[in-house]
Parts: C-alpha cells; sequence; structure tokens
C-alpha cells in the first residue's frame, strides 16, 4: 500500500446484447469502456471517511464502507475525492463503477487483497440492493471488472463463467446516443419487470427463465416476458457466432432484432429513445437498440465505414476493466 493513500479506477459498460437477461440466470454480452470513475484515498490521521464531492448520505459511499466493514476490514480514516469522465443517468452504469471504483480504492487503502470478481461484483451489487433499492442483477459490475481491450465477455449468469470475444469492428464503429430522457425514474419498473419474470418462473415451475421451453399456458403480458428473455439469450450466443465470423451485418441484424423484443415483448421503451433509435437508423446504423434497464437512457448503434452518427454520440469501444492505479 501507498503510505499516503489509495487510487482506483472503474469503467462504464455497454452491453452489446444480452438485456434483461442477467436477473434471469441468462446470458449477455457487454464490454468495459474507456471512461470511468476514479475514486482516490487519501489516508488522513482521524479515523473517519470522509468524501468532500459526495452527498452526505451518498448511498454508494455508505453502502461501500458498510459492506467492507461487514467482511472484517479494517478501514483506515481517508478523505476521498470521486473523479468521473462518465454521464450520469445515460445507461452506461456510471452507480456500478462509482461502487466498484469505491470499494477498489478502500480496499487497497486498508492494504487489504483486491477480492475475486465474483466476489467484489456482489459485493456492489448488494450496494445496490441494500442501499439505492435497485434490483440489478450482476451485468453491470462484471462487465466493469471483467473487462478487456479490444473483445466483449460472454456471461453466463448461472454459473458466472465468462469467455472474451474479440470483438473486432474493423472501419465499423459503435456508438451510444443518450436518448436524453434520464433513468431516474426507471427503478419501479425495472423492478417490476423483476417481479414478473419471478411470478412466470413460479408458474412455469422452473427455478428460473433460463429453464423455460413452453410459455403459451401463461396470461399476458407474462408470456412476452418470457419470450424476450428466452429469444434474447438465443441472440447472445448468435452474436457471439457473429463475431466469430466477422459478420457485423448479421450483428445489426440481432441488435435491431433486441430492439423489437425489448419494445414490444418486455415493454421497456419510452418515445425518446425510440426517436434516438430512428435516428441512429437514418444515419445509416446497421442496427440499434435500447441499452441498460430500459425506461431512457443510451440507445446503442453499430455504423459501417463512412456513416456520420447523429450529433450527441459518443463512440465506444471495448476497454481495460477495474484497477488499482
Ligand atoms: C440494468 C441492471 C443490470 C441489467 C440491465 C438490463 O443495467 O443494472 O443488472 O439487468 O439493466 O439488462
Amino acid at each position: 500500500m501507498n503510505p499516503h493513500g489509495s487510487r482506483a479506477f472503474a469503467p462504464g459498460r455497454v452491453n452489446l446484447i444480452g438485456e434483461h437477461t442477467d436477473y434471469n440466470l441468462g446470458l449477455c454480452l457487454p464490454f468495459a469502456v474507456d471512461r470511468g470513475v476514479t475514486v482516490t484515498a487519501e489516508l488522513r490521521d482521524a479515523g473517519e471517511i470522509v468524501a468532500p464531492g459526495l452527498p452526505d448520505d451518498d448511498p454508494y459511499l455508505r453502502g461501500a464502507v458498510a459492506e467492507l466493514r461487514a467482511t472484517d476490514m479494517d478501514l483506515p480514516g481517508c478523505t476521498l475525492a470521486v473523479d468521473s469522465d462518465l454521464p450520469r443517468e445515460a445507461g452506461l452504469s456510471s452507480s456500478a463503477a462509482l461502487s466498484i471504483a469505491l470499494v477498489l480504492a478502500l480496499t487497497a487503502a486498508a492494504g487489504a487483497h483486491r477480492p475475486e470478481p465474483a466476489d467484489l461484483a456482489r459485493l456492489c451489487q448488494r450496494i445496490e440492493h441494500e442501499y439505492t433499492g435497485v434490483e440489478t442483477g450482476l451485468l453491470d459490475q462484471l462487465a466493469s471488472i471483467l473487462g478487456e481491450e479490444g473483445r466483449a465477455v460472454r456471461l453466463d449468469m448461472r454459473t458466472l463463467d465468462s469467455r472474451q470475444v474479440a470483438l473486432d469492428l474493423g472501419d465499423h464503429a459503435l456508438a451510444a446516443l443518450d436518448s436524453g430522457s434520464s433513468r431516474s425514474l426507471a427503478e419501479s419498473g425495472y423492478n417490476d419487470r423483476r417481479a414478473e419474470c419471478e411470478r412466470a418462473a413460479e408458474l412455469l415451475g422452473v427455478e428460473s427463465l433460463r429453464d423455460a421451453t413452453d410459455w403459451s399456458g401463461l396470461p399476458d403480458p407474462l408470456d412476452r416476458r418470457v419470450r424476450h428473455v428466452v429469444t434474447e439469450n438465443e441472440r447472445v450466443d448468435a452474436a457471439v457466432r457473429a463475431l466469430e465470423r466477422e459478420d457485423l451485418g448479421a450483428l445489426g441484424e440481432l441488435l435491431d432484432a433486441s430492439h423489437r423484443s425489448l419494445r414490444d415483448d418486455y415493454e421497456v421503451s419510452v418515445p425518446e429513445v425510440e426517436r434516438a433509435v430512428d435516428a441512429c437508423r437514418e444515419a445509416g446504423a446497421l442496427g440499434a437498440r435500447i441499452m441498460g434497464g430500459g425506461f431512457g437512457g443510451s440507445v446503442l448503434a453499430l455504423f459501417p465505414p463512412g456513416a456520420d452518427p447523429p450529433t450527441g454520440a459518443l463512440p465506444v469501444a471495448p476497454s481495460r476493466g477495474a484497477r488499482v492505479l
């Protein structure tokens, strides 16, 4: 440990495909982006942990400190500085990045070992569940932790197995376009979807929707929720195969199919998002879809060489994951 303190960086994430599958123990294909949150912890004599740049009752700070203490970690007094170049509430997981960077900086300041990826992801997920009340899965945390340059990571949320997949875009480009509709009102909608999936699994008599095969007897809209989850899992592996044969046209079609399913079956789109998707398509995108939890946030689009993405679109490329600096 540096005697003066520590510093850690955690990136935001883009999910290429595999949306609302993580809490159904399904498949996802995210990557870490090159923007994120940096937390610097400077040791101080007094025993408290203070973060002048965060609100007094910031749930991520409270959660990180409480969850680390619950592992018996002896945290030293320190002043935390938080610096971010990630837009907030744009669906790029700025909150997961903040909690991971806080946890890594505090762990390093305590002179303790970095937790294993799955343990770190679960600890940060508990911060979301217990301190912000959003029942997220593990997608955002694992994407930020496991990111590698030039690769997306195929995540199996049942086993937590991960496999890096080369994401070679050639002259194509991926970009995230903020719909302008903030995700801050999204929580209740997100938790509602999660509850619907639990109910559907119960009615089908399966442990999770990963195991659903026949949902024809379910009432509407539960049948459509299940259809989204099952077909989205299939699209993840179809996307991996498309990347392996460098077929970016097929990848674009899968992004479009994912969007249709999220809009019509899972019903997590809003008019601002539809307009952002249309703007990307008009700019020549090979595919575009709502990304992340939905009800606002960003759209992800794949552009062919020479296309001119809409104003404000942020180029995103797979980058290195969270680390102590
Ligand atoms: C949010 C959650 C993730 C995941 C996505 C939807 O980003 O934090 O756990 O459920 O929505 O795929």
